[in-house]
């Protein structure tokens, strides 16, 4: 998937995607374990990569409290703007332009964040405690690699949560999955190189497993579940 059919996507479903993202049933609970999953204390700082529309960004100021940092990046700037409006009661939550592979944060962070001028300063590599992705790895070139690089984001004892939709290994999988089938075929931009010569739902899958297995492989201790009817598969992996 290119950058630009991506951006274009998103950007024109936005209102659409915040609906699914907030309201499908069973998706609060699910991002709310999310955000205790990545075991943040009050003050820390936790970097939401591809954060969408934001949907994450309150559960995760909940953790982080008043004394903390909430930073979310997203390289499409409507869904970016819906992630502003919903978290601009609070402060300390702030919502960047940039690319998830090249996060404009860190001491290494590259990017066109329209808030890095200020944020670079603020937050070094070392002062990330948790780094969240949820609905994201699926999207990327290189899975593997940006979770590599999510993982020398944080700190020492620091942790990185995924949260991605496959299909699912349960008993009951066969109905689950078609569901699962349409709606990845439905919510995918529409280009003819993902669409029509690989079948979305498969690379997709790849894709997720191949992050999650770097996840698992970085890590000291792993937490590994399963939620949504199985569907949706989260790993939290905390790293030396
Ligand atoms: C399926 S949505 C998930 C949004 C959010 N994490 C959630 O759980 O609702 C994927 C998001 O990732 C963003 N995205 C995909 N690739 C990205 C990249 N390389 N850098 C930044 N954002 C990216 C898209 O713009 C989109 O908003």
């Amino acid at each position: 998937m290119t950058t630009e059919s991506a951006q274009e996507f998103y950007g024109r479903w936005a209102r659409l995607y915040d609906l699914i993202a907030r309201r499908t049933p069973g998706i609060a609970g699910l991002r709310q374990r999310a955000a205790a999953a990545c075991r943040l204390e009050p003050g820390d700082t936790v970097v939401e990569m591809g954060c969408g529309t934001g949907a994450n960004l309150p559960f995760l100021r909940e953790r982080v409290g008043p004394a903390g940092t909430v930073i979310g990046i997203d390289f499409t700037r409507p869904v970016l703007e819906r992630a502003r409006e919903a978290t601009a009661a609070y402060d300390n939550v702030h919502v960047l332009q940039g690319d998830a592979t090249q996060p404009p944060v860190g001491s290494g962070g590259g990017g066109e964040g329209s808030e890095s001028g200020t944020l670079q300063g603020v937050v070094e590599g070392d002062a990330i405690d948790a780094v969240l992705g949820t609905f994201v790895v699926g999207m990327l070139a290189d899975p593997a690699g940006a979770v590599d690089d999510w993982c020398d984001l944080v700190g020492p004892d620091g942790t990185v949560v995924l949260a991605n939709a496959a299909r699912s290994r349960e008993w009951y999988a066969p109905p689950v999955n078609a569901v699962f089938r349409a709606i990845v075929v439905l919510s995918t931009p529409p280009t003819t190189r993902l669409r029509y010569e690989n079948d979305p739902h498969l690379q997709l899958d790849e894709k997720i497993d191949t992050a999650h297995a770097q996840l698992r492989e970085r890590s000291v201790a792993i937490a590994d579940e399963t939620h949504v009817f199985g569907v949706v598969r989260l790993t939290a992996g905390r790293l030396e």
